[in-house]
């Protein structure tokens, strides 16, 4: 966690509600994985749909990462910060055919193809060699929430095996279509090694059973990070059981990691307006609400929500937090035990640097959450995104 006498000036600087990034934070988790995976030919593309801030996607480009990106959208805006097609992965499951075109004639380092469909879009398209992995489906419960789930097989994403073998074949005719790996991303916040040991062996000995060369495979992200329950993806355990799987791939390995990057570099600042007290319940009323952090509110999920004040010799509330939305679902914990706050005074919700800004909206029109940068050397700024 941060200092908190960081967020405090800020807070003074530039008013709440806010999103606050630690560029340290995120530069050290690049450091990471790539020191982890340091026995594979191995590259991050990490996974804009995450955080497309333009000052961190640059700050990634001088990292020498790679990106994945799920629109034209994330496409274009990747190159503003300095990726040249040959370090852009692109995912998604529609893809138009103008997008295809420019892809094509652009030459991105590969194209993961969600459909059969998709490849003959791509194939009455292509008049230049055009690399592409296909986007299997292994089937496998990723074991996470299931609107993130996205590796069963009655999910919308990839292709079965048997299709897959269907669009080897198509490729192996085709003039400019190049096969160069397969794909697979089974789900996000993923807190267990066993799904992922699962996808990837069903891949491997798809592999050999067509005696596929590949010269990469796509492992996709879904890294789960410990929001404060204590769960969390085991690094030790994916080494021990994962780490073998890939070495029988025998090529270079790329991972698509978003939140694993990103989410515990982010924090939304918020300021307690006043302390609503009625006959059943209490509520702590702030000035984020869910179109700033909508994560609660579409998934359930709890983000920890903390004091920026001094908490000893203060009675304890029990309270639901909520925002100004006027929406019954605009509520960030239920319940929560705290050192009851004053007006004015400021909570700091944790992990929000995934999945937080980029899923947020003009709902209700509230003021949009400014994004604050923050590294030791350089103090703080606002982005220019
Ligand atoms: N690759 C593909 C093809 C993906 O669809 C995703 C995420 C990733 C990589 C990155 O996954 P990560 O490492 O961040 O788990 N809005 C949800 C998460 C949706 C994830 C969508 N796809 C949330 O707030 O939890």
């Amino acid at each position: 966690m941060i200092d908190s006498s960081i967020l405090l000036s800020a807070a003074e600087l530039f008013g709440t509600p806010f999103y606050f990034y630690d560029l340290d934070f995120i530069r050290d988790r690049v450091r990471k994985v790539y020191d982890f995976f340091n026995q594979f030919d191995f590259h991050l593309a990490y996974a804009v749909k995450a955080n497309f801030n333009l000052d961190i996607l640059s700050m990634l480009n001088e990292l020498g990462t790679m990106v994945d990106v799920v629109s034209f959208g994330e496409y274009e805006r990747v190159k503003k910060a300095g990726f040249t097609p040959d370090r852009i992965v692109v995912n998604g499951n529609c893809k138009s055919v103008g997008e295809l075109k420019k892809y094509v004639e652009d030459s991105v380092y590969c194209i993961n193809l969600d459909s059969l469909e998709e490849l003959l879009r791509l194939e009455s398209v292509a008049d230049r060699p055009v690399r592409v992995a296909i986007r299997v489906n292994p089937d496998v419960d990723p074991r996470t929430h299931h609107h993130i789930a996205t590796g069963l097989k009655e999910n919308k994403f990839g292709v079965d095996y048997e299709t897959a073998e269907r669009m080897i074949q198509i490729i192996s005719s085709s003039r400019f279509v190049r096969l160069v790996g397969l794909h697979c991303h089974i789900g996000s916040q993923i807190v267990e090694v066993d799904p992922y040991r699962q996808a990837f062996e069903s891949m491997r000995s798809f592999a050999s059973k067509l005696n596929l060369q590949l010269e990469l495979v796509n492992l996709g992200g879904g890294w789960g990070i410990d929001y404060g329950d204590g769960r969390q993806l085991d690094l030790e355990e994916y080494r021990k059981i994962i780490f073998p799987i890939l070495k029988g791939f025998n090529c270079r390995i790329i991972l698509e990691l978003g939140r694993w990057i990103v989410a515990p570099a982010g924090y939304l600042i918020s300021k307690v307006e006043y302390v609503k007290r009625t006959k059943n319940k209490n509520f702590v009323v702030i000035d984020a609400g869910m179109s700033h952090l909508i994560r609660p509110a579409l998934y359930g999920a709890k983000h920890r929500i903390e004091p920026l004040y001094e908490q000893k010799d203060r009675p304890t509330i029990v309270a639901d937090v909520v925002g100004p939305v006027c929406e019954s679902a605009d509520t960030f914990a239920k319940s929560l035990e705290m050192a009851q706050p004053k007006e004015n005074e400021l909570l700091v919700i944790r992990d929000v640097g995934a999945y937080g800004y980029a899923m947020s909206s003009h709902y209700n029109l509230l003021r949009r959450a400014p994004e604050i940068l923050y590294s030791k050397e350089t103090g703080f700024r606002v982005s220019s995104t």
